[in-house]
């Protein structure tokens, strides 16, 4: 066994953790994506939806505790992993290294931090409602929360709508090595074939969920999808 593997098998529960949390987080961010196209429905669509989602509270706040403890270790284990890595690397380098490293796999920790700003960004925004109180407020005819507004009228802050474009951007990165890695650690083949196409399936469903996030925005910023007031 080299002393690569050493590192690998003292760290494989961290890794694992990573994995599975990592791959929730995607799962989470598929869900939300179909809810969020429904931006393209207009109005009555997004704010019948969000009023179906609150009329299940069991679900959703197990849902939130799932995601809450799920970022949390998320973000403990890699922290724990790079704190590991840097500590092996003057023995592990120079040895056996045979995965080229990309620039999504060079640069995680990077994304990671900037997708977690985005995070807290995002629920002070439109959970929370701190950012703009006034838009948060806002009640449609029906008299139920106004979710659609508010997300538009968000978006059309060009500093928003710039922001969760570049943070949509790193997301990608992020996702687009954390996807093939999780699937390898959680099992699937690290080599030959399956490992080309696990890695540029990862790439593909990366691209594809950024540009679906991306389409609200830009969008909303292009009055392709304006205020219904
Ligand atoms: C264009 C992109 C996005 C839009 C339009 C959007 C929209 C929303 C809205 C409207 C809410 C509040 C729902 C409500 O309180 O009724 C929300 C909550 C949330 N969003 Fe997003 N979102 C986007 C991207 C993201 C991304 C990329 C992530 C994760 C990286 C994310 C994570 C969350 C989380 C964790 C919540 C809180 C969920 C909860 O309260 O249970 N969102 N989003």
């Amino acid at each position: 066994m080299t002393k690569h593997n050493n590192f690998s098998s003292s760290s494989i529960g961290s890794k694992t953790l990573m994995a599975t949390t990592g791959l929730f987080l995607i799962f989470f961010l598929v869900v939300h994506l179909c809810g969020n196209l429904q931006m393209f429905a207009g109005q009555d669509a997004v704010n019948t939806y969000a009023v179906l989602l609150k009329s299940f509270p069991k679900l959703l706040w197990s849902m939130r505790i799932a995601l809450i403890a799920a970022f949390v270790l998320h973000i403990y284990t890699s922290i724990q992993l790079t704190i590991k890595n840097r500590a092996a690397r003057p023995i592990a380098y120079g040895q056996n290294q045979p995965v080229r490293s990309t620039l999504a796999s060079r640069t995680m920790l990077l994304s990671g931090l900037v997708v977690l700003a985005f995070v807290l960004f995002h629920l002070a925004h439109l959970t929370l409602g701190w950012i703009s109180p006034e838009q948060a407020n806002l009640i449609d005819a029906q008299g139920r929360h106004d979710v659609y507004n508010m997300t538009v009228l968000g978006f059309q802050n060009i500093y928003i709508c710039s922001f969760y474009i570049v943070a949509q951007i790193l997301l990608c990165l992020h996702i687009s090595h954390g996807f093939s890695s999780s699937a390898q650690t959680l099992g699937l083949s690290a080599h030959g074939r399956c490992a080309v196409f696990l890695r540029r399936f990862g790439v593909c469903f990366a691209l594809l969920i950024a540009i679906l996030y991306i389409s609200i925005p830009a969008s909303v910023w292009l009055g392709i999808i304006p205020t219904e007031l």
